[in-house]
């Protein structure tokens, strides 16, 4: 190690940034530690011998090669606990991965996110008639949480009297996502306590539509299992699972964001109000500018060579989504938000908070469409927006997000 002393303070300001970019300490502002880490290299040393992806080139090129594989995730992140999550198809490889996503593909496709058009936009309106009547509220509470929750219990069939044990369940499950190494034994307990609970009451569902066939996400893929033997019962736990924690838990997150974003850049929130079509492209800047995932894995199945360093097979990456989307190399002005970035004659680069490759987010329609019609809805029907106090974060550090968000609201 360098005796320079100017080296030895820049080792230790990165050694603190690593630390802080997924310190649950730290979520307010992960992106001043991001900043240090990607002009310290590419690949930065990580925990328990990882090494954290910084840049986007690299992250892009990581996710998009099949030989970084994703299976070794729950062991890297999880492998300290006693209890498992159940295996769903985001942690498996072809073919499993590939007859897994097949099949929850054909039970969820592009026309049946379509059809919830109407269905968002109504509940979206009914969300938003309250919050002006209220006038001051949490937006977590009074929107960022139902418009989600609603639609992903609606498609799968969960009926409306257990919507907010889905969510408590499901919270407790999505804390769990973090790395065991930063859980306390209490959120160990309470992740094994939501997977049971999760395990139980999906399984008593998937009986009901067995015996009950609905038009519905559960029992298509209820008959699918029934139909040859594709799918078993706990691959249909698994699958569940990741729908309703992923399908949720992750949009609330945008939603928040978005909301946060326009009532710290005024002007940009003006420009929605002038022209509620910017409500498409500016979904793609809310993804980018404060993504609701933070980081992902992967593990070299083979040696691979990238960005001038080769990492042997077994060797794991921490990809940080959130520093590839801030990438001024990638992004122009990445620190600044603008709505109309992903205007279609921008050109913008494409942000990495859906993941890439194989795993690619099956839900992102859905995220997509629920983020549209919250933030038109916004641009069309309310003229004003401020905080009433600075927002607490969720300690999580995978799915990132806020635990309140206390707003006014004016408009009509
Ligand atoms: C803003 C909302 C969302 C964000 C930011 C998001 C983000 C992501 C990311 C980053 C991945 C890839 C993980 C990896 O490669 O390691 C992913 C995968 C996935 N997402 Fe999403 N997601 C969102 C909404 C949804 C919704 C609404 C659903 C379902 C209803 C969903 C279902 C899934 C599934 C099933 C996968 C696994 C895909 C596979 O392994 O093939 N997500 N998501």
């Amino acid at each position: 190690m360098s005796s320079d002393p100017a080296a030895v303070a820049e080792t230790t300001r990165v050694q603190q940034a690593v630390i802080e970019s997924v310190a649950p300490q730290f979520r307010h502002n992960p992106y001043d530690s991001y900043e240090i880490l990607r002009t310290a290299g590419p690949f930065v040393p990580g925990p328990h011998d990882t090494h954290l992806v910084t840049r986007h080139t690299e992250a892009q090129a990581i996710l998009i090669d099949p030989r970084w594989s994703h299976a070794e995730e729950p062991d890297l992140l999880h492998g300290d606990s006693d209890v498992e999550l159940p295996g769903s198809f985001l942690w498996m490889e072809p073919p499993d991965h590939t007859r897994l996503r097949g099949l929850v593909g054909k039970a969820f496709t592009a026309r049946t996110v379509t059809a919830l058009r109407a269905r968002a936009e109504q509940l979206v309106e009914e969300l938003l008639t309250a919050m002006l009547t209220a006038g001051e509220v949490d937006l977590l509470e009074a929107l960022a949480y139902p418009v989600p929750l609603t639609l992903i219990c609606e498609m799968l069939g969960v009926p409306t009297e257990a919507h907010a044990q889905v969510r408590s369940m499901s919270a407790g499950i999505a804390r769990g996502l973090d790395p065991d190494v930063l859980l306390g034994p209490e959120e160990l307990a309470a992740r094994t306590a939501a997977v049971h609970e999760f395990t139980a009451f999906f399984g008593d569902l998937v009986e009901q539509r067995r015996k009950n066939p609905q038009p519905d996400v559960i029992t298509a893929l209820v008959q699918a299992e029934e139909a040859g033997v594709r799918l078993t019962h706990t691959e249909l736990i698994g699958t569940l699972l990741i729908l309703v924690v992923a399908g949720h838990e992750t949009s609330v997150n945008l939603i928040a964001n978005g909301v946060l974003a326009l009532i710290r850049e005024p002007g940009e929130f003006r420009r929605l109000r002038a022209d509620p079509d910017l409500a498409g492209p500016a979904v793609d800047e809310v993804l980018r500018y404060d993504a609701p995932v933070h980081l992902t894995t992967r593990t070299a199945r083979a040696e691979l060579t990238i960005g001038g360093r080769t990492f042997a097979p077994g060797d794991a990456v921490i990809v940080l989504l959130g520093s590839a989307n801030r990438d001024p190399a990638a992004f122009p002005a990445a620190d600044r938000f603008d709505l109309g970035r992903y205007l279609p004659g921008r050109r913008a680069e494409r942000h990495l908070s859906f993941g890439l490759g194989l795993h690619y987010c099956l839900g992102a329609p859905l995220a997509r469409l629920e983020m549209r019609t919250v933030l038109r809805a916004l641009g069309v029907r309310v003229t004003g927006l401020s905080l009433l106090a600075e927002p607490p974060y969720r300690p999580n550090v995978v799915v990132r997000g806020m635990s309140e968000l206390h707003v006014r609201v004016e408009g009509r």
